[in-house]
């Protein structure tokens, strides 16, 4: 679990500490104090990236050079210090326990962290390469060592895609396409495959949560792939049928670069049909089982960050909420209003009053 986090120039925050509760922590103030700013310090802690922008200069707080986050890991075998610095433009400044390492995901003790943000609805709502973009980070999560089967398709993709405007140029023959129809086959199998397991892995959990939330009818998870091939060949064929489209359009439009993961409920697409509590519930249900499953796989279970979820749910809900993230793991939830975050276990509770960039919170020596 994670003790502390410390910040230096991060967003509106020149330095600030807070200790973290070993079950729950709860940041809260008005708008615009300062509660988001630290989930995204504790997600950058944790995974040396921000969660809220990919232009990380925005993390930096204004007119400063560079940003630091540290944090205090508890783990099994004791305490354990982790601080990444960054300064826009120069690669991170990652160390574990004072010594300088290449990358975060080399050390051993780097907590994982699963985020949701207000903007995450997206996900739920939005196009499907924002659920593929999601599933294969589930992917490398969960099976670091297969995290390539995206990359090495989206590599041979590219390439097909070069090659296709080639032979539309009269540069290259149309056969030369067969041995990358092949390749890019044996690769597109391999990526659905992964996706489908970690699919079939997180669904029964989801459905069991959003039962659990009150997600009437039930969530159901599937992947749905474009190509009905298995094998690379069949895969090959499937192409050859539509090189002449391809050709015309200059790019591939079949493979698993183009499947989808639907979520619906009693047979409707939630990004269609779903009230917006109810996608809220969907995705809280989807982000949740997915820690567990990365908590079974991994043998830790993944630091929860809650951005603001209460406001959108009822109080049953957020009962039940509350009662299924503290049941295991460490999670921290930011709220407006300190009332909507029901708290049984006052041992295991943090609370972390934010206002105008100043943390008010008794820290421990
Ligand atoms: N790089 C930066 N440097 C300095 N201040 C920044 C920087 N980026 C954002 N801020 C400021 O940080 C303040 C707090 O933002 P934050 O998103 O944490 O608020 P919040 O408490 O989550 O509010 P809300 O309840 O509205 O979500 C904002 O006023 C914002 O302008
Ligand atoms: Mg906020």
């Amino acid at each position: 679990m994670i003790r502390r986090l410390r910040v230096r120039d991060v967003r509106c925050y020149e330095s600030a500490e807070i200790a973290l509760g070993e079950r729950l922590t709860v940041i809260y103030g008005a708008n615009g104090s300062g509660k988001t700013n630290l989930l995204e310090a504790l997600y950058f802690g944790c995974t040396g990236r921000s969660c809220r922008t990919s232009n990380d200069r925005e993390f930096v707080r204004f007119d400063q050079p560079a940003a630091r986050v540290e944090l205090e890991i508890d783990t099994e075998d004791g305490a354990h210090q982790l601080a990444v610095g960054f300064e826009p433009g120069q690669p991170r400044r990652v160390t574990a326990d004072g010594g300088p390492v290449e990358r975060l995901i080399d050390v051993p003790f780097r907590p994982l962290a699963c985020v949701f943000l207000p903007d995450r609805l997206e996900l739920i709502k939005g196009a499907p390469s924002l659920r593929r973009d999601h599933l294969d980070r589930l992917v490398a999560g969960l099976w670091p060592a297969r995290a390539s089967a995206r990359t090495d398709y989206g590599q041979a993709l590219a390439q097909r895609n070069a090659l296709l405007l080639r032979v539309r140029g009269q540069a290259a023959q149309p056969s030369e396409l067969d041995v990358w129809d092949l390749e890019l086959g044996r690769l597109a199998l391999a990526l659905s495959a992964e996706r489908e397991r970690a699919v079939d892995l997180v669904a029964p959990p989801a459905r069991e949560i959003a039962d659990e939330l009150g997600l009437p009818g039930g969530l159901e998870l599937l992947y749905r792939p474009r190509s009905k091939a298995d094998s690379a060949e069949a895969f090959a064929a499937e192409l050859l049928e539509r090189r002449s489209s391809d050709l015309e359009r200059g790019f591939s439009g079949h493979g698993p670069h183009r499947d989808e993961l639907l979520l619906s409920r009693e047979r409707r697409e939630l990004r269609v049909y779903g009230s917006q509590g109810e996608q809220r519930v969907a995705l809280l249900s989807l982000l949740l089982a997915e820690r567990q499953i990365l908590a079974d796989e991994r043998g830790r279970t993944p630091l929860l960050l809650l951005d603001d979820v209460m406001s959108e749910l009822d109080a049953e809900r957020r009962e039940r909420l509350v009662a299924r993230i503290t049941a295991s793991g460490q999670t921290v939830v930011t709220t407006t209003e300190l009332a909507h975050v029901p708290s049984g276990d006052e041992a295991d509770l943090a609370l972390v009053e934010v206002s105008g960039g100043v943390v008010h919170q008794e820290v421990p020596a």
